[in-house]
C-alpha cells in the first residue's frame, strides 16, 4: 500500500467511526427520550368491576377501551344465585350485615396503578358487597378512584357516598350513573364523561 492509498484508507475509516458512533449516541437518546415520556406520562390505570347480570362488565369494557387500562373483574368465591328474587334476598341480608363476601382472585400489585375505575350496579341504593370487599382489601390511599355504577331506574342513594366513605384517603372524582337497559349504546356518554373528568382529550 502506498501512501496515497494508506492515507484514503484511513480518511475512510476514520468517516465510518464517527458514523458508528453517530449510530450508537443516537440510539441511546432515543432510547432516553422514551422513557422520559413514559416518567412524564405516568398514570396507569385499572378498572375494577363486580357485575352479576353483565351491565356493569359491559361499562367496565368500555372504559377499557377508551382508556386503555388494565381490567380486573371481582369474583365472589361463592357465587351469587342466578335467580333475579334469590339474589335480591341474599343481597339485602349481605347489605344490613354489613358483610363482605371473600373474593377469588387477587390483584398481584396495585401499587402500579395511579387511577382506579371501581364500578358496580346499584343493589338496594348501594354498591353490591363485593365491592365493598375490594375496597376495604387494598391500600388505596393517594390514589384517584373513579366509580360507576349501573341501576334498574331508581337513583343513585347511597352508592356514590358509600365509595367515598370506603377510600377516604383518596381523591374520588364524579361518578358514572348509568341505565342498565342502555349500556350497549352507552359509548358516548362513557367517552364525553371521561373527558368530563379529564381522563381522556
Ligand atoms: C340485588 C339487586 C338489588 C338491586 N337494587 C336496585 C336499586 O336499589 N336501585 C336500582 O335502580 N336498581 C337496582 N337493581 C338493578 C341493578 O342495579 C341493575 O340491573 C344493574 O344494571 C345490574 O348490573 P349488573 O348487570 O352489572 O349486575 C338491583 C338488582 C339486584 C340484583
Amino acid at each position: 500500500m502506498n501512501r496515497r492509498d494508506f492515507l484514503k484508507f484511513v480518511t475512510i475509516a476514520a468517516i465510518a467511526a464517527s458514523v458508528l458512533s453517530f449510530c450508537v449516541v443516537t440510539n441511546s437518546q432515543e432510547k432516553e427520550k422514551m422513557n422520559k415520556t413514559a416518567s412524564l406520562n405516568p398514570k396507569k390505570i385499572l378498572v375494577v368491576y363486580f357485575s352479576h347480570s353483565g351491565n356493569t362488565r359491559e361499562i367496565a369494557n368500555q372504559i377499557k377501551t377508551a382508556t386503555g387500562g388494565d381490567i380486573f373483574e371481582l369474583v365472589p368465591v361463592n357465587p351469587y344465585p342466578a335467580a333475579y328474587q334469590a339474589v335480591v334476598d341474599q343481597a339485602k341480608k349481605e347489605i344490613s350485615a354489613n358483610f363482605k363476601p371473600e373474593l377469588k382472585n387477587k390483584l398481584a400489585d396495585i401499587s402500579q396503578y395511579d387511577v382506579i375505575f371501581i364500578g358496580s350496579p346499584n343493589w338496594w341504593s348501594t354498591i353490591a358487597p363485593p365491592v365493598v370487599t375490594f375496597l376495604t382489601s387494598y391500600d388505596l390511599s393517594g390514589k384517584t378512584i373513579v366509580p360507576f355504577f349501573t341501576h334498574g331506574g331508581g337513583s343513585i342513594g347511597h352508592c356514590e357516598t358509600d365509595v367515598r366513605k370506603h377510600c377516604p384517603k383518596s381523591t374520588v372524582l364524579k361518578s358514572l350513573y348509568i341505565y342498565g337497559e342502555s349500556v350497549k349504546n352507552a359509548q358516548s356518554e362513557v367517552s364525553e364523561w371521561l373527558r368530563e373528568i379529564k381522563i381522556i382529550k
